[in-house]
């Protein structure tokens, strides 16, 4: 690990000299907490196609692709060609550009669940505005949520994300805030579930469903490594949310990267609400939900809103030609490719790990994986925890600190 360490700072320099200048004007030198890792990030000069150049002049192989976003690998060609094309014509306007029609076209047609569609700038915004919808539907405040999920930054998908074990009731699923401060009425106000668990799970929400608003869940679990919901669980939950008339909503910010209909045309599970981020945007800042008309229209100026949405920079065109580059070129057989080499990758590891004698769960779906240090099986947060971080954190360091 030592001479990871030494070997990486040695061919960093310039890296070095930025991030002590960053820290001097961002906490802990970026403006995104998952930017960082010991002991200092590199930073880009340039990327292309699946790599990212430092301004040391090392390339490395990029499997995080900020965070699943670029599908297609940086810089591809026509999305570069589309956002120039519209640079040329202005970058947002106070009224709307068709390009948001076409997206919006787009979503609707390939995402069962999805009639109407809204945009923002972040998947954040997303998952804060299909909350916001349920709750304004139902007349109902409170949520449920998985334990360990993550929707993003707002204050009340932030409760029980990154939760440790002693912070955990051993029997139940705990609710616990994310950070100091965090007002108690919101950590009252988010249920949490447990993962694949469909007795607690139909237990707890008959218990609250008269104040419950909605359950969110990713149908594919990317703090867990990417781990799919079992079948019988979502289809459980999607009939008793509509027993008890709750809002499902599928958090598909991630898992839309599977298929042209998501997780949900995958899984066959449709659900109320849905919201995305990252792949639909091209890599320019995105965010959306969408779902049934009854649900979206809620937000429609034309008559009200019940609700109102808001945001300067929503559905900016130069998002909208980007992510419609993007979608254009994500034809079926393009998923089948993807999701194939995943396979493969995954059975790849699995044989490396298996001749080294370690023991590991390699979880994933797609062209999504995640590695853990466990002989557990991964089905939940916990077990997540309970695997051997150490050896992933060493996994890692070991990993960037070699350029290709
Ligand atoms: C499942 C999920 N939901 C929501 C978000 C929030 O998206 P953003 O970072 O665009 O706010 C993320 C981001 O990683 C995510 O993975």
């Amino acid at each position: 690990m030592d001479s990871e360490v030494d070997r990486y700072t040695a061919s960093t320099p310039r890296s070095a000299e930025l991030q002590a200048e960053a820290e001097r004007y961002l906490p802990g030198g970026s403006s995104r907490g998952t930017a960082y890792f010991a002991p200092y990030p590199f930073f880009v000069e340039r990327a292309d196609g699946h790599h990212v150049v430092d301004v040391d002049g090392n390339r490395y192989l990029d499997f995080m692709l900020n965070a699943t976003t670029y599908v297609l690998g940086h810089s591809n060609d026509r999305v570069v060609e589309a956002v120039r094309e519209q640079a040329a014509n202005g970058l947002s306007y106070s009224t709307p550009h068709e390009s948001q029609v076409r997206l919006a076209q787009a979503l609707c047609e390939r995402v069962p669940s999805v009639e109407k569609v809204r945009f923002t700038n972040s998947g954040t915004e997303g998952t804060l505005n299909a909350i916001r919808a349920a709750r304004a539907y139902t007349g109902r405040h409170k949520i449920a949520k998985i334990e360990g999920g993550y929707h993003g930054n707002h204050e009340y998908v932030s409760v029980s994300v990154y939760a440790p074990l002693d912070a955990l009731d051993p029997e139940e699923p705990t609710s616990v805030a994310e950070w100091p401060g965090q007002p108690p009425s919101v950590v009252e106000d988010v249920i949490t579930l447990h993962y694949n668990d469909i007795e607690s799970t139909e237990r707890i929400l008959r218990e609250n469903a008269a104040e419950l608003s909605c359950v969110i869940i990713e149908p594919v679990l990317s703090n867990f490594g990417y781990l799919p919901a079992d079948g019988e669980y979502l289809a459980r939950l999607r009939e008793l949310t509509t027993e008890l008339g709750l809002i499902f909503i599928f958090d598909e910010v991630q898992s839309f990267r599977l298929s042209q209909g998501g997780a949900q045309e995958q899984m066959g599970v449709i659900p109320d609400m849905t919201t995305f981020g990252k792949v639909i945007g091209g890599g320019m800042p995105v965010g959306a939900w969408g779902g049934r008309a009854d649900l979206m229209d809620l937000f429609d100026p034309t008559d009200g809103p019940v609700v109102s949405h808001a945001g300067t920079f929503n559905a900016n065109p130069m998002t909208m030609v980007a992510g419609l580059a993007t979608l254009d070129q994500l034809t079926p057989e393009v998923y089948e490719r993807m999701n194939a080499l995943g396979d493969i990758l995954r059975a790849k590891l699995r044989a490396v790990f298996d001749e080294l004698d370690v023991a590991v769960q390699v979880t994933g779906i797609g062209s999504l994986f995640g590695i853990h240090f466990t002989e557990e099986r991964i089905v939940d947060h916990r077990s997540v925890l309970r695997a051997d971080r150490a050896m992933q954190q060493k996994l890692f360091t070991g990993y960037s600190m070699r350029a290709s």
